[in-house]
C-alpha cells in the first residue's frame, strides 16, 4: 500500500526561481515564502548560497533569508554548494541546509565545476560543520535518471552517490530527475537499486515536468514505500545548468492527487491556489499547475 502520509518539500522560492531571467525582488521571494507557510507546508526551501555569477537571481539569499529565518511553522533548508556558502547561510541565520551531489560526472561539472567525487569531499568538509551546529544536512542526487549529455545513467551510479551522501551523515536524500525524462520504467529500477541501500524513509524524489511523467512517477514512487517528495508552487522551476530542464511537478497538482488517494498532507490546497495565483500574477505568466487553471475557471 501507498504511505498514509506524505510530507511534501515546497522547492518554489529555490529551485522555481532560480532560473527566472528577470530578478524577483527580495520582498516578492519573501512574501512567496510567508504565504507557502501558511500553506502548512512544512519544508520550504528558501534560497541557494551559491555564487551569484552562476545563479544571479538568488545572489538576494542573505536579504532574503535574514528577514525568514524566524518564521514559525516550516523549516527553510538553503542550498550550500562549499564551506564558503554554508558559512554565509548560517550567519544570515539558516537552520537547514542542502548539499547537492550529482549522479553524472559532466553534470556535477557544469552544475558546480568539480568532479562527483570532488564534490563528496567538499561535502564531507559541509556535514561535519554543520553537525557540530547540530544542523541538518539534505543531501540531493541531481541526473538521477539522465543527464543532458551523458544520457541514461545507471542506476548503481546513483545508489553509490546517495550511500555517500547517507555515510555522511545527511538525514534525507532527495533523487532529482533533473531534466524530467524519467518514466515509471526508469524511476522503479532507480528507486530499487537505491533503496538497497540508503533506507527508504530517508528518501525523497523530486521530478521536473518536461515530458508530463511527473505524477505518474510520483505514484510509482509511492507505491515503492517513498512518503516524501518534492514538489514547487505553479510549477515554477528548471535547472540554469541543466538545458532543457522544465519547471518542478507542480505542488498543487501533487496535493490534488494526494488528496484523492486519501493521503494525508496537512497542506491547505485553497490557500496553495493563492499562493501561486501570487507569483504566477507577479511573473507575468499562467499557472504551470493544471490543477490552478482547472480551478481558476469553476
Ligand atoms: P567556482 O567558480 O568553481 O568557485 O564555482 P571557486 O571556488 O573557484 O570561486 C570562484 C568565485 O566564486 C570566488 O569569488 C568565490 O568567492 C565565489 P571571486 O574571488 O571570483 O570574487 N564563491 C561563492 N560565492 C558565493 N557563495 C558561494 C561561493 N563559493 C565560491 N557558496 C560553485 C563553484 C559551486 C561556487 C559554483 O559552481 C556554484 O555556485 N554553483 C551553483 C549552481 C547551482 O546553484 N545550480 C542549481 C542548483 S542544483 C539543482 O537545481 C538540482 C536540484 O534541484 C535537484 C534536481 O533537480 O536534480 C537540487
Ligand atoms: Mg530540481
Amino acid at each position: 500500500g501507498i504511505p498514509k502520509f506524505v510530507k511534501i518539500v515546497e522547492v518554489g522560492p529555490r529551485d522555481g526561481l532560480q532560473n527566472e531571467k528577470n530578478i524577483v525582488s527580495a520582498s516578492v521571494k519573501i512574501e512567496l515564502i510567508h504565504r507557502l507557510v501558511s500553506c502548512g507546508l512544512s519544508v520550504v526551501e528558501a534560497t541557494s548560497f551559491v555564487s551569484p555569477k552562476w545563479v544571479p537571481q538568488l545572489a538576494d539569499a542573505k536579504d532574503v533569508m535574514e528577514v525568514v529565518q524566524n518564521l514559525e511553522g516550516a523549516r527553510l533548508p538553503v542550498l550550500t554548494p562549499n564551506l564558503k556558502g554554508f558559512e554565509a547561510a548560517i550567519a544570515a541565520g539558516a537552520k537547514d541546509i542542502a548539499v547537492f551531489a550529482s549522479a553524472s560526472e559532466s553534470f556535477s561539472k557544469s552544475n558546480i565545476n568539480c568532479s562527483i567525487e570532488e564534490s563528496l569531499v567538499r561535502y564531507r568538509a559541509v556535514t561535519r560543520a554543520a553537525k557540530e551546529l547540530s544542523i541538518p544536512v539534505r543531501g540531493y542526487v541531481s541526473c538521477a535518471i539522465g543527464c543532458p549529455v551523458e544520457g541514461a545513467i545507471p542506476p548503481s551510479r546513483v545508489a553509490y552517490v546517495a550511500k555517500e551522501l547517507y555515510n555522511m551523515g545527511c538525514f534525507e536524500i532527495s533523487l532529482g530527475d533533473t531534466i524530467g525524462v524519467a518514466t515509471p520504467g526508469t524511476v522503479v529500477p532507480m528507486l530499487e537499486a537505491v533503496m538497497a541501500v540508503v533506507p527508504v524513509e530517508k528518501l525523497a524524489v523530486h521530478f521536473h515536468d518536461t515530458y508530463g511523467q511527473s505524477l505518474s512517477n510520483i505514484l510509482v514512487s509511492l507505491q515503492m514505500g517513498i512518503s516524501i517528495v518534492d514538489s514547487s508552487i505553479a510549477g515554477l522551476g528548471g535547472c540554469p545548468y541543466a538545458k532543457g530542464a522544465s519547471g518542478n511537478v507542480a505542488t498543487e497538482d501533487v496535493v490534488y492527487m494526494l488528496n484523492g488517494l486519501g493521503v494525508k498532507t496537512n497542506v491547505d490546497l485553497a490557500k496553495l491556489l493563492m499562493a501561486g495565483d501570487f507569483i504566477s500574477k507577479h511573473l507575468g505568466r499562467p499557472s504551470g499547475s493544471k490543477t490552478a487553471v482547472a480551478l481558476s475557471r469553476v
